[in-house]
């Protein structure tokens, strides 16, 4: 949510820091800055994508060396050139980008205003870096030493990237709650709010930890906590390809990330089970599967579609493992003074492992005592580093804002978890551990049968391109699945949808079926068949149009319904893996074909590192 990218080299910095807010995009899109050196300052911001932005420059002559940018998704004031980042302080000193929320803003505002300032614009942004400019004025500091007093009375969510026209070769960075990475070049540095924009000029990365202030310039890199004392920079390399953040010829992101589904599954599995020697291991966890297998109770925190992870990873454990699991919206969590007993383990499921929410459900549950595991995707980001221990997924970068490939992924993860949990506690028996090994094995190429139905699933869309209303039901494993169609469908299509557990029509949802109505029904054949087989009957006796997701051979649903989507056989405990895949198609191509930009929809962001 919101994009930084700053640099200082011998680059074109406007170019580069372009290049990288396009990258970023995904974060935010709803306008774009960037402020540049070039004898002054100057500072070019639009409503709209970074290409609008990008057009802007074009005929500008920009040759300076030291920039920083901004793709915003607005908090603070309508998306308009004005409240458009960077901002610039009242004496054009200073300028800044930021990504996060000032909670504080309104009273340093009046503050400010009461000594004269004044602001042109509807946002917090604006107000932080006056008040920056304001403390450098007052006790005429150096910018770093400004920004570390100024920041210690701040509240709220930020991750800034500062340039000041008097000493035209030093970046500040600093984050509290929001991400912010350094890179380090040859006689360079890049900062961003992930490693995307950088991988391409290196690998060398420092994470920026909270309440920490970075200064970068010839002279090298200085990282000071709040209170001004040095900490040492952690260099990590990461290891990430350019190609994985590419479109690689698909039309989207999205596209190409539910194709990527068997690699990313396969990925994430690699090294970590062994069918035939009948082992998992899962090395974040190595010291946790006891603390699993012996645990009262597990509260899973999450948000969208990694709380439809969540859901699906409550079956797993209560199933398998026999413990009982809760499974907590993060932002509903951190409000509600939840009980914690000793021994409680408490598991956030994220992809970016940035989410304002899910960290701040950790952080609470661990100032209680409870033991903090983490499921993310993002190496290195705040929640995998928060946490005691956690598995990464590897599923890649996820650049299309609806979640796929990080979906199947989570469910992967947790599907291990269970099981390493389950075999360690003796509640499963040793053909079932092999079982399920085995079908975790098979899942690529599984997912890969389904994936070939995609031009069979696209026809089927043509057909309720023009819907404006969707039903998702489902039983058992299958009701996340069918909350996570339902998502899939609305964020990206903009269609109005609902998940329900099947058996809960009846108790209101049922009002709506007519002959006008789709419902997609997940009707794979486990242990809810013949009640889901009922429920169909049900939709259909009231004319509505129904899709059902089938299992291989499929004959009885076939005659009821108006068309089906046959996918392969796998244990029911794995079922969401292959089930949510044609889901997912599903939902592309009527958005597609309803002209909306799947990648970018109206109103989303990926990352929501504001509350
Ligand atoms: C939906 C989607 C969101 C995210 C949610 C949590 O397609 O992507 O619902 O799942 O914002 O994000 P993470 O997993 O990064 O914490």
């Amino acid at each position: 949510m919101c994009g930084i990218v700053a640099y200082l080299g011998e680059r074109l910095a406007s170019s580069v820091v372009v290049k990288g807010l396009k990258r970023l995009e995904y974060r935010g899109y709803d306008s774009s800055g960037v402020a540049v050196m070039d004898g002054g300052m100057t500072v070019y911001k639009k409503k709209g994508k970074v290409a609008e932005l990008e057009q802007l420059l074009q005929n500008q002559n920009l040759t300076s060396h030291i920039a920083i940018g901004h793709t915003r998704w607005a908090t603070h004031g309508e998306p308009n050139d004005v409240n458009a980042h960077p901002h610039v302080s009242n004496s054009g000193r200073l300028s800044l980008v930021h990504n996060g929320i000032i909670e504080n803003y309104a009273s340093i505002k009046q503050m400010l205003i009461s000594k004269g300032y004044t602001f042109s614009s509807q946002t917090d942004t604006e107000v932080l870096v006056n008040f920056i400019e304001e403390v450098q004025k007052a006790g005429n500091y150096e910018l770093d030493e400004a920004v570390r007093k100024a920041l210690k009375d701040v509240v709220g969510a930020y991750a800034i990237v500062i340039m000041d026209k008097e000493n035209p070769n030093v970046l500040i960075g600093a984050r509290k709650g929001s991400p912010l990475v350094i890179g380090l070049g040859q006689n360079e540095y890049f900062f961003a709010s992930d490693a995307t924009p950088i991988i391409e000029y290196t690998k060398e990365m420092v994470y920026l930890d909270d309440l920490e202030v970075a200064k970068v310039s010839p002279e090298g890199l200085e990282i000071k906590n709040l209170q001004n004392e040095v900490s040492d920079p952690q260099v990590h390399t990461v290891d990430l390809e350019l190609e994985a953040i590419e479109k690689g010829g698909f039309d989207h992101f999205m596209l190409k990330e539910i194709f990527e589904q068997p690699k990313s599954i396969s990925d994430c599995l690699r090294g970590r089970i062994h069918p035939e020697e009948a082992w998992i291991k899962l090395g974040g966890l190595r010291d946790y599967i006891g603390k699993l297998a012996n645990s009262k109770r597990i509260v899973f925190v999450a948000c969208g579609t990694s709380w439809h992870a969540g859901l699906v990873g409550e079956y797993l454990f209560e199933e398998l493992a026999r413990i009982n699991v809760e499974v907590e919206y993060a932002s509903e969590f951190r409000y509600r003074n939840p009980i914690i007993r000793e021994g409680d383990i408490v598991i956030a499921i994220s992809q970016s492992g940035e989410t304002a929410d899910t960290l701040a459900a950790l952080e609470l549950a661990k100032s209680k005592g409870a033991i903090i595991l983490g499921v993310c995707n993002v190496v290195g980001s705040s929640i995998a580093r928060v946490t005691h221990a956690g598995v990464y997924t590897h599923a890649g970068p996820e650049i299309g804002v609806a979640s796929t490939k990080a979906f199947t992924a989570q469910v992967s993860v947790l599907s291990l978890m269970a099981i390493a949990t389950a075999h360690q506690k003796g509640t499963i028996t040793e053909d079932t551990f092999r079982r399920l090994l085995w079908e975790l094995q098979e899942m690529p190429k599984k997912v890969e049968m389904i994936l070939q139905k995609a031009d069979e699933i696209k026809d089927i869309s043509k057909l309720f391109t023009f819907a404006s209303n969707f039903i998702f039901l489902g039983r058992g494993l299958n009701f996340p699945v069918a909350l996570e169609g339902a998502l899939k469908l609305k964020e990206i299509s903009y269609i109005h949808a609902e998940g329900y557990p099947a058996a809960e029509m009846k108790h209101g949802p049922i009002a709506l079926i007519d002959e006008d109505m789709p419902v997609v029904f997940i009707a794979t054949r486990d242990s809810s068949y013949e009640k889901v087989v009922s429920n169909i009957q049900e939709v259909k006796a009231r004319k509505g149009r129904v899709i059902a997701i089938v299992s291989a051979g499929e004959t009885e649903v076939q005659k009821m319904v108006d068309f089906t989507i046959e996918i392969p056989n796998t244990h029911e405990m794995l079922q969401p893996l292959l089930s949510v895949i044609p889901l997912q198609l599903l939902s592309y191509y009527i958005a597609v074909l309803r002209g909306r930009n799947v990648d970018q929809p109206r109103n989303l962001a990926k990352s929501v590192t504001v509350e």
